[in-house]
């Protein structure tokens, strides 16, 4: 008994310690699959893997207070009618974003795969209130604290409202035409015909030009769901690379845009969820407080910041050169793709902060540290004589 405990909890340690390898491995960046139709030079071709220096990850579904957390800003102002070209007007408020995890003092927390939540919510809640206000509608925004945030793959965890009458969108913003974005109309989705269109978009000078109606621009297009949005978690994600975007659900491409409407400087990524009564778009006000949850976000992107490039550059260099032995790999990670399955709480993650005890601030940029990567070889060499010791003894 003894003995295949020790055995299970040595395999745990090898386990808790490989995960920490492969953080330490990423100081040299991000590896990730596309699945694209077209190339930059215009020939298709079906997967290639794009590169990316830096990594902002953030767990949601394990945050407990997301105003403790400096990655994310909850946003407060608001909008006329008028201004906001809609019925109503729209009032952000900070408590209209709100974090699900428990607290307690449950200590188990920490398991940093993210596999197990003992103390988890859903994720982040963004809601829209059903009580009109001062002719404003209660709605909420969270965007990211970094404005450096250039060509890069964006994803986000999310389970959408049924509730007729808004629109919930995940978007990449520099201003109001150079701004991509993936938005979900409740008051379209029919769930008797099974119908749950994505609305892709990106503004442009063109659609400034169309009043700011990017259906009447090439880059709008409006894609089926193969699935149910509001049943459950799903993975929305888009690709901003130079003079293209990709647009992904589940990691299945949904639609690619390309041209001179696709930005080519540096923004902040935003979390939405609003309603202005506009019956061409949100519609709404919706009859009861309608909810996104957003369980989380992965951001893997090059930073428009010559600091953070050549900080990128200098901690590269160092763990490559840092690296003693001779197997090791070139520090560069590989981004495992998230499905329907896993789209709860992401999958594998590289960032193993505690999302309740934020590390680091301005020098975390890759945030990719666990152990030291001399130590974490030496503890699971040490691992696994003993778990082969323990094995032939068994
Ligand atoms: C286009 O790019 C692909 C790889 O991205 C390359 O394999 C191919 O040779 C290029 N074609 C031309 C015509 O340059
Ligand atoms: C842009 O996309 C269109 C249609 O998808 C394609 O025919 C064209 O070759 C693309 N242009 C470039 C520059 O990739
Ligand atoms: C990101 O930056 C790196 C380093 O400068 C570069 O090699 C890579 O091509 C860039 N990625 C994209 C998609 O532009
Ligand atoms: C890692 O997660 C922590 C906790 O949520 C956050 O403060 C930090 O900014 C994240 N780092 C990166 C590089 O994503
Ligand atoms: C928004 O409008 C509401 C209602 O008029 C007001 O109470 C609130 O202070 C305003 N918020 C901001 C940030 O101006
Ligand atoms: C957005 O920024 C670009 C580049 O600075 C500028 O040319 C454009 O006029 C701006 N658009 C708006 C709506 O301010
Ligand atoms: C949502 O409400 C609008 C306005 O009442 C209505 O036209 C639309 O059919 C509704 N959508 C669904 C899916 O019920
Ligand atoms: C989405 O489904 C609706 C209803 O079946 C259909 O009319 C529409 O053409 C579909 N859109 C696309 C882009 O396939
Ligand atoms: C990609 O190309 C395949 C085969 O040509 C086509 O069936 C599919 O619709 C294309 N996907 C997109 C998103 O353009
Ligand atoms: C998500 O699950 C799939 C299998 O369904 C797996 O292949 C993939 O590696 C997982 N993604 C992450 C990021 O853990």
């Amino acid at each position: 008994m003894a003995t295949a405990r020790g055995l299970g909890m040595m395999l745990a340690l090898v386990v808790v310690l490989m995960s920490c390898l492969v953080a330490a491995d990423c100081e040299c960046g991000f590896l990730t699959q596309s699945s694209g139709n077209q190339t930059r030079n215009g020939t298709v071709n079906g997967n290639e893997q794009l590169f990316f220096t830096n990594m902002m990850e953030s767990k949601f579904f394990e945050m407990r207070d997301i105003s403790r957390d400096g990655t994310w800003r909850r946003q407060q102002y608001n909008v006329s009618a008028r201004a906001g070209r809609g019925e109503y007007g729209k009032s952000f408020g900070l408590d209209n974003v709100y974090t699900t995890a428990h607290d307690g003092d449950d200590t188990d927390t920490t398991e940093s795969d993210g596999s197990s939540n003992s103390n988890g919510g859903d994720g982040v809640g963004l809601v829209v209130g059903s009580t009109v206000w001062d002719e404003a509608i209660p709605v909420a925004e969270l965007d990211s604290a970094r404005k450096d945030l250039h060509y890069g793959s964006y994803r986000a965890g999310m389970k959408l409202t049924a509730v007729n009458g808004t629109c919930a969108a995940f978007f990449w913003y520099f201003n109001d035409t150079q701004e991509i974005d993936m938005e979900f109309l409740s008051r379209e989705f029919d769930p008797v015909k099974k119908i749950y269109p994505a609305n892709l978009v990106i503004q442009s000078e063109a659609s400034r030009k169309a009043g700011y109606d990017a259906s009447k621009t090439g880059t709008f297009k409006v894609v089926n769901l193969t699935f149910d949005p509001t049943a459950g978690f799903h993975e929305y994600r888009f690709d901003y690379l130079p003079n293209r975007v990709l647009f992904y659900a589940d990691s299945q491409l949904l639609a690619e845009m390309n041209g001179t409407s696709v930005p080519s400087g540096p923004g902040d990524i935003i979390l939405q969820h609003w309603s202005n009564g506009n019956p061409l778009w949100s519609g709404g006000p919706p009859e009861e407080d309608a909810v996104l949850t957003v369980s989380y976000v992965k951001a893997y992107f090059n930073s428009s910041d010559s600091n953070v490039q050549s900080s990128w550059a200098e901690s590269c260099r160092k763990a490559r050169s840092d690296s003693s032995d001779e197997s090791s790999s070139d520090r560069v990670c590989t981004v495992a793709d998230v499905t329907a399955a896993n789209a709860s709480t992401g999958g594998a993650f590289f960032n193993t902060s505690d999302a309740n005890q934020p590390s680091g601030g301005a020098n975390d940029e890759s945030g990719a540290t666990c152990l030291g990567s001399m130590e974490a070889n030496q503890a699971i060499v040490t691992s696994a004589i003993l778990l082969v010791l323990m094995m032939t003894c068994l």
